[in-house]
């Protein structure tokens, strides 16, 4: 039998197949060809010949965590418009005033692509000190075909991560242009442009009274469909628009935010496999007070993924573990419930679930230790929660802090 690459051993294991994060007390890993090809308790390792062995000395390894929905490519920060917002505006009437998204659109056409490389890549460090291997990166700053793709090229470029390109080009009206044109530009012209470059992974857009109504995203989906590419919702974030129902009547992958979502809603999501993404960072920043429906989830079987939502405007949140928390603090998550959010369960909102998310045999070895004395705590601190070291596809990374 050939030497495999790589052993990780003296660990202890969170594979997120199981309950109670399908912990394994003193465990080993086998890697090889970037995947993982055994894991289980030491005693049992089978005997094989390894490149290199690294011991771990007892440290917890998670499968690397997954940030399943950000927008990190942008220019300039809204620092002004969340003092506003301290001061009692709200974020509709700064968006209808021509703030709110409108305003890092003119920040982000503004900056140049290495400008935005710069910062994106900035933000991506912080997001990997904190144990994230795969990214979900969104456009929907450019609102033109120069500038969406631009930031489609930026997020691509980006290094030590794995990372999910999403077109958002229905992510608000720019200033400019009518209604009808801009949403039929963006459909017809736009994001078939950005697919034929090879820009795009997914569709996703912003259903709500602020932003597109159903038709217009219904006309988005069905030129995604066509594409053939798999679509998810910004969905019943600031009031119930039937966002999660619609996302589900496209087999989306993920319905995003949902504080609002109906008991319809949860069911159609249910039919459909449609994941429930939660972001706390969002929900807190904006001081939302409508919680999501977490116990209908529960109880229909919607699967929760956590995310960051990293963005300017209503989550400048940059520790996926700090989701977390806010995921167990102010959604009633269990921290169990929590890290499958943010690695198997992210998988499965980003179309990946066979490939990363959990720790098992033919998986890619994304994967990170932890100084952590059991695996809640990887939702227990407010600060940042660094990860020690971190593999992506079982070849260690710099995790820069
Ligand atoms: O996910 N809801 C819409 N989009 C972002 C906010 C973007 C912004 O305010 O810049 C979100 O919260
Ligand atoms: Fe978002």
């Amino acid at each position: 039998m050939d030497p495999i690459d790589l052993l990780l051993t003296d660990c202890r294991v969170a594979t997120m197949r199981a309950p109670n994060f399908g912990a394994i007390e003193d465990a080993a890993i086998a890697i090889t060809n970037g995947r993982i090809a055994w894991v289980g308790p030491r005693a049992d390792c089978p005997a094989v010949q390894a490149k290199q062995i690294e011991s771990l000395d007892g440290r917890w390894v998670t499968p690397g965590l997954i940030d399943c929905h950000t927008h990190l490519v942008f220019g300039g920060t809204r620092v002004g418009e969340w003092e506003a917002r301290l001061d009692g505006e709200s974020y509709e009437s700064i968006a209808r005033r021509g703030g709110g998204i409108r305003s890092t659109v003119a920040a982000t056409r503004a900056a140049d692509e290495a400008t935005l490389r710069a910062s994106a890549q900035k933000r991506l460090d912080q997001l990997i000190a904190g144990g994230v291997t795969t990214v979900e990166i969104k456009s929907g700053y450019g609102l033109d075909a120069e500038t969406e793709l631009r930031m489609l090229r930026v997020a691509g470029s980006l290094r030590d991560a794995r990372i999910v390109r999403s077109f958002l080009g229905l992510h608000a009206l720019p200033g400019d242009v009518a209604r009808e044109d801009y949403v039929r530009g963006m459909v017809e012209t736009v994001l078939p442009a950005a697919h034929a470059a090879g820009l795009v992974d997914q569709v996703d857009a912003f259903l709500e009274t602020i932003a597109f109504n159903t038709d217009e995203v219904g006309s988005l989906f069905r030129k995604a469909r066509e594409l053939g590419l798999q679509v998810k919702l910004h969905a019943d974030q600031l009031s119930d628009g039937n966002g999660a129902a619609l996302a589900a009547s496209f087999g989306a992958l993920s319905a995003d935010h949902v504080e609002h979502t109906s008991k319809d809603g949860v069911a159609a999501m249910a039919r459909a496999g449609t994941v429930a993404v939660l972001l706390p960072g969002a929900f807190h920043t904006l001081r939302e007070t409508k919680l999501p429906p977490i116990d209908e989830f529960r109880a229909a079987g919607v699967a929760m993924a956590v995310a960051t939502d990293c963005n300017p405007g209503s989550s400048p949140m940059l520790s996926l573990p700090l989701a977390m928390n806010f995921a167990c603090v102010r959604f009633g998550l269990t921290p169990s419930e929590a890290l499958a959010g943010v690695t198997r369960v992210a998988a499965t909102a980003l179309g990946l679930g066979n490939e990363i998310g959990t720790i098992e045999p033919g998986k890619r070895a994304d994967l990170v230790a932890w100084d952590i004395d059991r695996p809640a705590e990887l939702a227990y601190w407010l600060g940042p929660t660094c990860a020690a070291r971190s593999w992506i596809g079982g070849t260690a990374r710099d995790t820069r802090h």
